[in-house]
This record gives structure tokens, sequence and C-alpha cells, in this order.
């Protein structure tokens, strides 16, 4: 196998590096998070650090990359205290990766792609249509990460909306049945298919 020690990748050319390290940790979770400004401007933009943090009370969280540019939807979610987690489908990829694009704040990216924003049940973040499975979430906290200057935003999750082809008797989520695609890198994107599940796993006697 190929070795790289940190003096080694350190020194590799910038963007190989980038590639490497994003693609080193393993998939990622693909998401569209929905939000709207103060002055009611929608955003929707992609993410890939969104992790499940614990189910009993229901959170998630995810990183934020430094702020020394604008973070509109961090800036939403601060405004408004909440935002929508929309999973990603395959036939969504190339729409749903051109949200990361820098547009300024006063332009909705739901206006620069094919991605329709949906309204329900009196929330005010949009959700992206077609999505089958989608979040309300409540900022909760933010943890700033003074190694690299990266936040984890923490927030509750409120409201689950699942296409009802995806749920097992058991509860589960069987996310390849509606096609929501997993990001490898930070421009690469995998359709996984289940292989197994099992049972809750004891020591051997
Ligand atoms: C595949 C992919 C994954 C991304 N994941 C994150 C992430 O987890 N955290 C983050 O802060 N930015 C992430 N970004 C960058 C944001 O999508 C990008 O900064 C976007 O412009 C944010 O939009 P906003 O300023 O409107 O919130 C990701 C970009 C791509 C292409």
């Amino acid at each position: 196998m190929k070795h790289l020690s940190k003096e080694e990748f350190d020194d590799l050319q910038k963007f190989y590096r980038i590639n490497l390290i994003n693609s080193c940790t393993g998939y990622k979770s693909a998401n569209l998070l929905g939000s709207i400004s103060k002055e009611g401007v929608e955003n929707v933009s992609v993410f890939s650090s969104i992790t499940h943090l614990g189910s009993n009370p229901a959170m998630l969280g995810y990183i934020l990359r430094p702020t020394t540019v604008p973070r509109d939807t961090f800036k939403n979610i601060k405004e408004t205290g909440l935002f929508t987690v929309n999973h990603i489908v395959k036939d969504l990829i190339s729409e749903a990766h051109h949200t990361s694009a820098k547009y300024p704040e006063e332009i909705s990216e739901f206006d620069k792609t094919n991605l329709e924003q949906e309204y329900k049940d009196g929330c005010k973040a949009p959700f992206v249509k077609g999505s089958p499975v989608q979040l309300i979430c409540k900022y909760q906290n933010e943890y700033n990460i003074k190694e690299n200057g990266t936040i984890l935003v923490v927030a509750s999750i409120e409201d689950i909306y699942f296409n009802e082809e995806l749920v097992s008797d058991s509860g589960f989520l069987q996310l390849d049945k509606g096609g929501v695609v997993t990001i490898n890198g930070c421009d690469g994107y995998a359709l996984p298919s289940l292989l197994d599940r099992f049972e809750y796993q004891r020591p051997k006697k």
C-alpha cells in the first residue's frame, strides 16, 4: 500500500491534498439544507457533514467551515432558529452540487438551479421538492473548534417526513429504495445499496 506521513501529505499539491484528505475519512451524508433569511430570501446549500448526535432527544450536528467568508445558511439559521435537511437523490446531484457556488446572500440558489422549493405545515424554511427524507431542525447551540476554526452546529430534530416506501416495520429507513446518494470526497456522489442488516450484537459466550 502507498504510505504518506503527515509531513509528506502536507507538502502535496493543494487540490491533490484537498481531494485526498476529504476522501480518506469515508463516505459522508449528502444533504441540502434549506433556510430563509429574516428578509425572506431563501437559501439551499449542499452539506456533507450532517451527522447523527443522538436519538433521544433527537439531535444532529454539522460542521460549518470557518466564517472568514459569508455563510448564508448559518446566518439564516441564527436569524430564524430553524432549517430543513433534505436528502439528495441521484437525479438531483448536479443541481445539488451547484448550490455550493458562492452566490451573494440576496440570490436564492432555488432561482439558479432546477431545485424546487416546497413549504408545508407552517415551517418558514423551504424544503427541497422530491427529497424522500426531510427534517425540520431547530438551532440549539454551536461549539467553536479552535484547532481549525470550524464550528459544530447542534440542532434538534423537530419533524421528520419520509416517503413511506422507505420505512420498514421496525422504523428503519432504507435509503437506497429512495435513490439517496452519499458523498465521496468533496465532489464525488455515489449510490450505495443495502447489503444486509444485523441483530443487536451481544458478546460471544
Ligand atoms: C459536496 C460538498 C459538501 C459540502 N459540505 C459542507 C459542510 O459540511 N460544511 C460547510 O460549511 N460547507 C460545506 N460545503 C460548502 C457549502 O456548500 C458552500 O460553502 C455553500 O456556498 C454554502 O452556502 P451558504 O453560504 O449559502 O450557506 C460543501 C460543499 C460541497 C460541494
